[in-house]
């Protein structure tokens, strides 16, 4: 095993993070052994479980929402017990699949700053990721989750970008967070939506001028987009697709 532990998938809006973290789940979960936890950070939308087709009952928002009513509305010994069950009740959240279990963050019921479910998801991601050998994270869009030092422990930072120069200074800028805000061994650029060897080896060569380290490339596949359009999930995907062998080749790098 490596010390690969904790990997934040990072990048731009749209970028396609979510569908990375999910081709990974495809390849990792087939690793024997490996015990894998899936992150789905995103607080705007529980879009990870969704593609892998998972149901999710509880997130970690509605955890924070019955610890803040026991808190404000219980007695001391309804206090104590939740304080002592807090683990409990975190793994009670996570969706068990086959060959990974999945925690989804889950949308902040009031509006505002989403400082506090963020801090919970830190808290989460530290506790949780002890028991398992690999934690992926779908992180939030930007820069905002990297800000926070949601992912301070962070091992490996995937940043996923589209090929477009607004994609790539996006992740420069999600680097230049990281470094100051998480202590990350290892960054990696993964390059998505590729239409043509012509268009990798331009955006490759852009983002060598960034000094951003390119880990793989994905293509456009019409897999994905097939199963997008009839709303099916990724993991109905066939085992040749191209963005899925992309994928394996880039797990494969990563040493697991
Ligand atoms: N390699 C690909 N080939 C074809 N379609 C893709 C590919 N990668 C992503 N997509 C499509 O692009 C869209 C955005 O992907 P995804 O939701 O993974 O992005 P994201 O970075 O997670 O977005 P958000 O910032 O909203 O969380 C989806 O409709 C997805 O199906
Ligand atoms: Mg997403």
């Amino acid at each position: 095993m490596s010390s690969t532990r904790i990997i934040a998938v990072s990048g731009k809006g749209g970028a396609g993070k979510t569908v990375i973290t999910a081709l990974m789940a495809i390849v990792l979960r087939e690793v024997p052994r490996l015990r894998l936890l899936l992150i789905d950070g995103d607080p705007s939308m529980s879009h990870l479980a969704r593609i892998l087709g998972l149901r999710v009952e509880r997130t970690l928002e509605d955890l924070r929402g019955d610890v803040i009513k026991v808190a404000s509305e219980g007695d001391e010994e309804e206090k104590g017990e939740m304080v002592k069950s807090l683990d409990y009740y975190l793994f009670e959240a996570l969706v068990e699949d086959k060959g990974f279990n999945l925690l989804a963050m889950g949308t902040p019921d009031s509006p505002g700053c989403f400082c506090p479910a963020n801090t919970l998801l830190r808290d989460a991601i530290e506790t949780l990721s002890k028991n398992f050998d690999m934690t992926v994270v779908d992180c939030e869009a930007g820069l905002e989750q990297i800000n926070r030092k949601v992912v301070r422990s962070v091992n490996r930072l995937l940043i996923v970008t589209d090929p477009t120069l607004r994609g790539l200074q996006t992740a420069d800028a999600i680097r230049k967070t990281a470094d100051r805000y998480t202590h990350y061994q290892e960054m990696g650029l993964i390059i998505n939506r590729i239409r043509s060897p012509a268009e990798a080896s331009k955006i490759i060569k852009e983002a060598a001028t960034l000094q951003l380290k390119v880990l793989g490339t994905v293509p456009e596949d019409e897999n994905i987009s097939k199963l997008d359009t009839l709303g099916k999930p990724i993991t109905e995907i066939t085992s040749d697709a191209p963005s899925l062998k992309a994928v394996r080749k880039i797990c494969e790098s990563l040493k697991v």
